[in-house]
């Protein structure tokens, strides 16, 4: 007889249900508190609208507080469905020992990591904490479900490509303790990676932000995904997706393992804290998007951002995770130069508005004087990636200060024009897309980063299951 994946799960049709109540309960709550939260001062000016930072509508700020209190009051209320079956003999059954205690420990480790991200983000929302000081909390929220990870037997060891593996060999590294054919055992070292996942899905989220409906779609499609995956786990949906997707060969054997045990476990919990994820971003959504009624503020940030660190760690797939990050890989690491000084970051970098037009350009940054020659090089770089879009001034233009530089001197005599940056591109994703399909509206340019997540969901995929041996294990 062969039965649905809801009736072999009964945990999973309550959890369909919580995620259902998720989406109802944002849709209703955002509203109805928006008013006090106006009240109490957590509003923010919607920057990219008539009036902009002088005179743009007010928008309640931080609602990500009330969707992180219903999602945490949800999932704790989750808590006895994925041992209802134990509850219907009469307990306890074979004694305490037979209660599986270490998935109850997993799950409460993820909401106390939870509750932290959201605690630091609604302290940033209202204090605005500096860098250097929201950096550590992220690392300290993750130490609980990183003792569990390892009191589990959490694996340290990373799948190398078969080349690596092979030049490895050739170096006489290849039989060490820590190496075991392509199999590499990273210890501590794999903690630290784990360690600072949390804190780059945290800030990452937050840092692809300014425009309405950006950080709650980004999140959504990365629930989405993660979702995804794990449903692939499940075992009467796995052989069939995977004979689709044509991998279902065992890979050494090792495929077989796939859909049984404690790997199903692992994705059944990852699970049961993304549908409601997803319910929760979709109600917000409904309110987020252009024209936004209310902002998410770094607490839905935060959150969400714990939410897929935890989910991940605890599922051992934080490699698969990383791969949905592809587009806040791009951001951070184009962001780089601002984060860390080498150009300056102003408070926002979030798009500007065309009053005239009504639609968004790329902003900028602007050198008053001419830049230091490392942050012009950098900005070079950039602009021959196609990156940026830099202006320039021209040094011979005839300028009374400028006629006796020493650059001046050394133009006219090499008769070559030699010109200095005068502003570039903020370094962002979403200016990156203004450069090469903009100007457009604030709703269009959210899609469009929406639809980039897509794609970069879809290649992720093909990553991890087409070219399934290198990142094979999680
Ligand atoms: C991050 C970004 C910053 C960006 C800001 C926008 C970095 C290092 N920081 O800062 O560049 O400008 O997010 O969220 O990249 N706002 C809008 N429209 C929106 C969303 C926000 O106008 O759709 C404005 C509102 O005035 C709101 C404010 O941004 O009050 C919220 O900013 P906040 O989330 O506190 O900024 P950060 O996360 O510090
Ligand atoms: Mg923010």
């Amino acid at each position: 007889l062969t039965q649905t994946p809801l009736q072999k799960f009964p945990a999973l049709q309550a959890n369909i249900g919580f995620a259902l109540l998720a989406f109802v309960g944002a849709c209703w709550v955002v509203p109805k508190v928006g008013e006090s939260f106006v009240n109490k001062g957590l509003k923010g000016r919607d920057l990219l609208k008539r009036g902009g930072r002088v005179s743009g509508p007010w928008v309640p700020e931080c609602l990500g507080l009330p969707c992180a209190s219903l999602y945490l009051a949800l999932m704790m209320l989750f808590i006895p469905f994925p041992f209802s079956h134990l509850f219907k003999s009469q307990y306890p059954l074979g004694g305490p020992d037979s209660f599986p205690q270490r998935e109850l420990t997993l799950y409460l480790s993820s909401l106390l990591s939870l509750l932290t991200a959201t605690l630091l983000g609604f302290i940033d929302d209202l204090f605005d904490i500096r860098w250097r000081h929201k950096l550590p909390i992220p690392i300290v929220a993750a130490v609980p479900t990183l003792l569990v990870y390892y009191s589990v037997g959490g694996v340290t060891s990373v799948v190398l490509p078969k080349g690596v593996s092979g030049w490895l060999n050739t170096l006489g590294l290849g039989n060490g303790s820590w190496i075991d054919g392509n199999v590499v055992d990273l210890g501590p070292i794999y903690y630290i990676y784990l360690v600072l996942l949390p804190t780059f899905t945290t800030n990452s989220i937050n840092i692809l932000a300014g425009i309405n409906g950006v950080e709650v779609l980004q999140a959504l499609i990365i629930a989405l995904s993660v979702a995804f995956n794990d449903l692939l786990f499940l075992p009467i949906w796995a052989e069939s997706i995977l004979t689709m997707l044509g991998v279902n060969k065992p890979q050494e054997g090792r495929m077989l393992e796939w859909a049984i045990g404690e790997v199903v476990d692992r994705h059944l919990m990852s699970l049961y804290f993304m549908a409601p994820l997803i319910g929760i971003c979709l109600g917000f959504l409904w309110h987020n998007w252009y024209p936004a009624r209310a902002f998410p503020g770094d607490t839905f940030c935060y959150f969400t951002g714990m939410a897929f660190g935890a989910v991940a760690i605890q599922g051992h797939f934080s490699k698969t995770l990383i791969l949905f990050f592809i587009p806040q890989i791009f951001n951070f690491i184009l962001s780089c130069p601002q984060l860390f000084g080498l150009v300056e970051c102003p408070r926002h970098r979030l798009p500007s508005f065309d009053e005239a037009t009504g639609l968004l350009n790329p902003s900028r940054v602007i050198f008053e004087k001419r830049p230091p020659k490392r942050t012009a090089i950098v900005l070079e770089i950039l602009s021959f990636l196609r990156l940026v879009r830099l202006e320039r001034s021209d040094l011979d233009a005839p300028s009374v200060s400028a006629a006796s530089s020493p650059e001046v001197e050394d133009s006219k005599a090499s008769g070559a024009k030699k010109q200095h940056i005068k502003s570039s591109t903020n370094l962002t994703i979403i200016n990156f897309l203004l450069v090469h399909f903009g100007p457009t509206r604030e709703d269009k340019l959210c899609a469009l980063v929406g639809a980039v997540q897509v794609l970069c969901s879809v290649l992720a995929f093909g990553i991890r299951y087409g070219v399934g041996s290198w990142f094979y294990g999680g």
